[in-house]
């Protein structure tokens, strides 16, 4: 008699069977700290970290580092990073040629990537913010799809699109369609509401950031302070979890032991369906 697995609490499957880990370590901001971060986040329990060679915010040979001090096998991790067009780049630390064309700037700076993370393979590259001209847009998600074609990219996606239209019109003209979308949850995109219904209609992950930040309204509401009492749990623990309950995929980039021990724990409990809709309810 065979058993079917167990389902694994911790990650879930891409639309094209990648396991992406359901809560994963963002890198931003930490600056000569970022490697101590991030061999500690790997040591505690994440299985993935979200990068971008962009210097301006990122110290993405930190994180390399910091993957390689943790010393866990490389199968075991989910690694993800971002192509940051011009406008999103400090002029003075640019990772690509800025005179070459985009497809080429596409290149070198996944060339950059995978040296700083000392991997040929990445699983997820991420275009960091839409071009305003959808021929550049298009250029851009070429290379992308160049790079997935070659088998050193496992998915490709997009940040910072809050637009359903134009999550729309790439999924159309895209030839690899875009697996993820990781955008700033928040109440002045009224979270989303549109562009997450598009990813579960079309089985897109959704990553969230901000997602601490810009909500101490949902953080201090009577709603998530009654769960977080009755679950025995911090209000941040709570929207986590309710957001990883609606297949959302979150990013903490804490500096705190303790915070990256309780993120890891938001993986061991559940919500009530009635709690989760609680909180449904004030989104
Ligand atoms: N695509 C983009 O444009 C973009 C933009 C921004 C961020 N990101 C990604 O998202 C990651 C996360 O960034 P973020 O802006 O969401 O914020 P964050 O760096 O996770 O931190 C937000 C605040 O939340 C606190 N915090 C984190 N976990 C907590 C917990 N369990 N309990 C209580 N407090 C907690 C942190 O304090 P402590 O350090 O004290 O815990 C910090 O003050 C970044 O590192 C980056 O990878 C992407």
């Amino acid at each position: 008699m065979t058993t079917a697995a167990a389902p694994d609490p911790r990650h879930r499957l891409t639309r094209d069977g990648v396991r992406m880990p359901r809560l994963l370590y963002g890198t931003a901001w930490k600056k000569e700290r970022t490697a101590h971060w991030v061999e500690a986040a790997l040591r505690a329990g994440f299985d993935g970290i979200d990068t971008a060679c962009q210097p301006r915010h990122y110290d993405e040979a930190g994180a390399g580092a910091g993957v390689v001090a943790s010393q866990r096998p490389r199968e075991t991790l989910y690694l993800q990073t971002k192509f940051t067009p011009l406008s999103g780049q400090d002029p003075a630390r640019l990772p690509y040629d800025p005179q070459a064309p985009l497809a080429a700037q596409v290149a070198q700076s996944f060339a950059v990537s995978q040296r700083h993370l000392a991997t040929p393979r990445i699983d997820a590259l991420l275009l960091h913010s839409p071009l305003r001209d959808r021929t550049g847009l298009r250029t851009v998600w070429q290379a992308m799809e160049a790079l997935a074609d070659a088998g050193s990219v496992s998915l490709i996606g997009i940040s910072n699109c809050y637009d359903p239209a134009q999550l729309d019109a790439l999924w159309r003209d895209a030839r690899i369609k875009p697996a993820i979308v990781q955008n700033r949850f928040y109440a002045d995109t009224g979270y989303d509401r549109d562009i997450r219904a598009f990813c579960r209609a079309n089985d897109l992950v959704y990553q969230s950031f901000w997602t601490l930040s810009a909500n101490p309204q949902l953080l201090s509401s009577a709603t998530v302070l009654a769960l977080a009492a009755a679950y025995e749990r911090t209000p941040p623990q709570i929207l986590f979890r309710y957001l990883v309950q609606r297949d959302v995929v979150p990013l903490t980039g804490t500096t705190s032991l303790r915070h990256l021990r309780d993120g890891l724990d938001v993986l061991g409990f559940a919500l009530e369906e009635r709690d989760a809709r609680a909180i449904d309810a004030l989104l």
